[in-house]
C-alpha cells in the first residue's frame, strides 16, 4: 500500500531568547508563577525584519538536508501558520520560491495550534492519492507579532519558531508495522471561538489584532477533548496506549501535556517535552519536539509515535506515525 513516510525533519528557533526573569520586567509576573503553571522557562523571539517565511525556510532546509533531498524533489509545500507574512499570497508560496522549488503546489493551512496535524493529514491524503510524491510540511509562527505585550495572562505563554518534515510516497507492505503515517483524525467545533481568538483581521478591523484567551477554559477543554480523539484513533487502528513508543504532543503547557498523558495511561518517560525552552509556538511546536527527539536519538526507525494538538477554532487532531 502507498504510504507517506517521514524521511527527515528540521527545526529553527530565532536567536533572541527571553527568559522568565526578563518577562517579569515587562509585566507583573514571576519566574516561579510561569514555571509552576506552565513549565515554560524561555521563549525565542524573531528579530526585526525576520518573518514567518524566514523561520519556515530555515526549518525546511534542515529537513531537506536530513532527508537527503533537494528542491527539485519536492512537488508539494504545505505551511501551517496563523501568523502569515501577508494576508496573501500564502506564505507557503514565498517559502517555495525561496527554496528554489518551481513545480507542484504550495498553500497555507490555518488551524492555529492544530495546524501541523491538519497539514500532515492533508499532505498524507494528497500523497496517497498519487497526485504528489514528496511534500514539505512545515509549521512556522511569529506569535510575538500578535501578542499583547501588556497582558500577562497571554504574553508569557507564547514564542516564535518553526519545524518541518519531508514526506515521501513509499510502498509499504505491512499495515501497522510498515513505516509512515498510519492514521490521522481531525476535529473542529467553532462554537468555542470566543475562548481563543485574535481580535483583528482583514475583513473585520483591517488590523492584525492581538491574541485573546480565556486560559482556564482552554485548559479544561484541552484536557477533556484530546484524550477522546486519541482513544478514537487508537481504537480504529486496533491499538492501545501501551503500544505507543513516543507521545509527541502540541507544546502549550507542561501541565496540560502531563495531565493528558496521565489520562491516557502513557508513562511520563515516553512524553517528549520541549515547551520549557520555546513556550507555545502554535503550529511549530510538534515538529520542533519531533526534531529534538530525533536529533537526541530517542525516536528511532520503527517507533510508533502519537502526535496530538488542540487550538483556536477550536480545532483538534491526532496522528499515528510509524517512524
Ligand atoms: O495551544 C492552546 C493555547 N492555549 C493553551 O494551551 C493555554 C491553556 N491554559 C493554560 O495554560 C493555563 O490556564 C494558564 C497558564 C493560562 C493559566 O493557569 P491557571 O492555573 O489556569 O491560572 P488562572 O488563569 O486560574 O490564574 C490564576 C491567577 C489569577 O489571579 P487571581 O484571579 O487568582 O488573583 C491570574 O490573574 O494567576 C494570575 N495570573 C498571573 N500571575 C502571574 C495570570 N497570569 C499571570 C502571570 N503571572 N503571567
Amino acid at each position: 500500500m502507498r504510504r507517506s513516510v517521514i524521511i527527515g525533519c528540521g527545526a529553527y528557533l530565532p536567536k533572541r531568547v527571553i527568559d522568565n526573569a526578563e518577562m517579569s520586567r515587562l509585566v507583573d509576573t514571576t519566574d516561579e508563577w510561569i514555571i509552576q503553571r506552565t513549565g515554560i522557562k524561555t521563549r525565542h523571539i524573531a528579530a526585526e525584519g525576520e518573518f514567518t517565511s524566514d523561520l519556515a525556510v530555515a526549518a525546511a532546509e534542515g529537513a531537506l538536508a536530513r532527508a537527503r533531498r533537494t528542491a527539485a524533489d519536492i512537488d508539494l509545500v504545505i505551511l501551517a501558520t496563523s501568523t502569515p507574512d501577508n494576508t496573501f499570497p500564502a506564505t507557503a508560496t514565498t517559502v517555495q520560491a525561496r527554496l528554489g522549488i518551481d513545480q507542484g503546489a504550495a498553500f497555507d493551512i490555518h488551524a492555529v495550534c492544530t495546524g501541523f496535524v491538519y497539514a500532515l493529514s492533508v499532505a498524507d491524503a494528497m500523497i496517497r492519492t498519487g497526485a504528489h510524491r514528496r511534500a514539505l510540511v512545515i509549521g512556522a509562527e511569529t506569535y510575538s507579532r500578535i501578542l499583547d505585550w501588556s497582558d500577562r495572562t497571554t504574553c508569557v505563554l507564547f514564542g516564535d519558531g518553526a519545524g518541518a518534515v519531508v514526506l515521501e510516497a513509499r510502498e509499504e507492505e505491512a499495515e501497522l508495522a510498515g513505516r509512515g503515517i498510519l492514521a490521522t483524525k481531525l476535529r473542529a467545533d467553532g462554537r468555542h471561538k470566543s475562548k481563543l481568538y485574535v481580535d483583528g483581521g482583514p475583513s473585520t478591523t483591517q488590523t492584525t489584532g492581538h491574541l485573546r484567551m480565556e486560559g482556564k477554559e482552554v485548559f479544561k477543554l484541552a484536557v477533556g477533548m484530546v484524550p477522546g480523539i486519541v482513544h478514537d484513533i487508537l481504537g480504529e487502528e486496533g491499538l492501545k496506549a501501551s503500544d505507543i513508543d513516543w507521545f509527541v504532543p502540541h507544546q502549550a503547557n507542561e501541565r496540560i501535556i502531563l495531565a493528558t498523558a496521565d489520562k491516557l495511561g502513557i508513562p511520563r518517560e515516553k512524553v517528549i517535552l520541549t515547551v520549557a525552552d520555546h513556550a507555545n509556538t502554535s503550529s511549530a511546536s510538534i515538529p520542533l519536539a519531533l526534531d529534538r527527539a530525533v536529533a537526541d536519538g530517542r525516536i528511532k526507525e520503527g517507533d510508533l509515535l502519537l502526535l496530538e494538538a488542540m487550538g483556536g477554532g477550536f480545532t483538534w487532531g491526532a496522528a499515528l506515525v510509524r517512524w
